[in-house]
């Protein structure tokens, strides 16, 4: 028998769910085939998708395989709320015990989240007029995405109210005017200020453990990726995360995610912000 369409998106279903553990539902064909496209582009292969699927088996092309297929959708300050949590509630009580904040992005895509965490921590030192040595680290399994928030260089439209009032851009940017074929378009930089206090590595949720010491955050965001995952496997990377909150340490969730199996284990104190409370045996 051929390999209908059908079953080559089978077949990148179970690879995709294999490598990243990220499920695609039935009703993504259209996006499947515009991720082939892209596949095809990025990995310059010549020849037809079954083929170059039967190579990502084998184990070549596979960092350009998963690039394809992860939804990288981000933006300064989603749900803003959680930034407010941050900089009013957590990093003042935190401040006060004078050691370094350690926290974890576990999706940062493009880089736009551990930025947006930085320069809270910024402002929160600021309104206490007292120095709070943090440390982010950044994850995501895309290492294109990576790259690009690593570079830190972003589009700015005044009119995308990305900011919170809260914030002036100035501040933690040099704009920049590029010129292209639509016209102009402002380019805004991230400052090494807040650079500097970030990581961005590869990491793969889905790997069994992961390299960070029990209680070694006190803030985690998680946000907007265990959408991807199986209600399962939402539940197993949920509980590997938390073995690296410290007690009393937050952990932030996408507007619709929920924590599952932690829940008895967290103090829901807002939308989607949960406090630790004690482990799980
Ligand atoms: C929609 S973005 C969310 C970005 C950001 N957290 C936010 O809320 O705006 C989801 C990110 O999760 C990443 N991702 C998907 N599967 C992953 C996995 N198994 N391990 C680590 N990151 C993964 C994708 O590459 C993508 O950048």
């Amino acid at each position: 028998m051929g390999n209908s369409t059908q079953e080559i998106h089978n077949k990148i279903k179970k690879l995709l769910y294999s490598l990243t553990g990220i499920t695609l539902a039935d009703n993504k064909d259209i996006m499947i085939s515009n991720r082939i496209d892209k596949l095809k582009r990025d990995s310059k292969f010549k020849g037809d998708i079954t083929e170059l699927l039967d190579l990502i088996e084998k184990g070549t092309f596979v960092t350009e395989f998963i690039n394809s297929f992860t939804t990288n959708k981000t933006h300064f300050f989603r749900e803003d709320f959680h930034f407010v949590d941050l900089k009013n509630r957590v990093l003042p009580q935190l401040a006060k015990e004078g050691r370094k904040i350690k926290m974890y992005c576990s999706a940062s895509s493009t880089g736009e989240e551990p930025y947006s965490m930085a320069m809270t921590v910024l402002e929160a030192k600021e309104e206490l007029g007292k120095f709070i040595d943090t440390s982010i680290i950044a994850t995501d399994i895309d290492t294109n995405v990576l790259q690009y928030a690593a570079n830190g260089i972003y589009r700015y439209s005044k009119s995308s109210k990305e900011f919170p009032s809260w914030i002036k851009p100035a501040k933690y940017f040099k704009r920049r005017i590029q010129k292209n074929l639509s016209g102009e378009e402002v380019l805004i930089k991230v400052k090494d200020e807040l650079k500097r206090m970030i990581s961005f590595q590869v990491m793969n949720l889905n790997d069994s453990s992961y390299p960070f010491s029990s209680n070694q955050f006190d803030v985690i965001f998680c946000r907007n990726v265990l959408i991807y995952f199986s209600a399962e496997d939402q539940n197993k990377i949920l509980k590997k995360l938390f073995k690296h909150l410290k007690i009393g340490g937050t952990l932030y969730l996408g507007h619709s995610e929920n924590p599952q199996d932690l829940v008895n284990y967290v103090d829901r104190i807002g939308q989607n912000i949960f406090v630790k409370q004690k482990e799980i045996n």
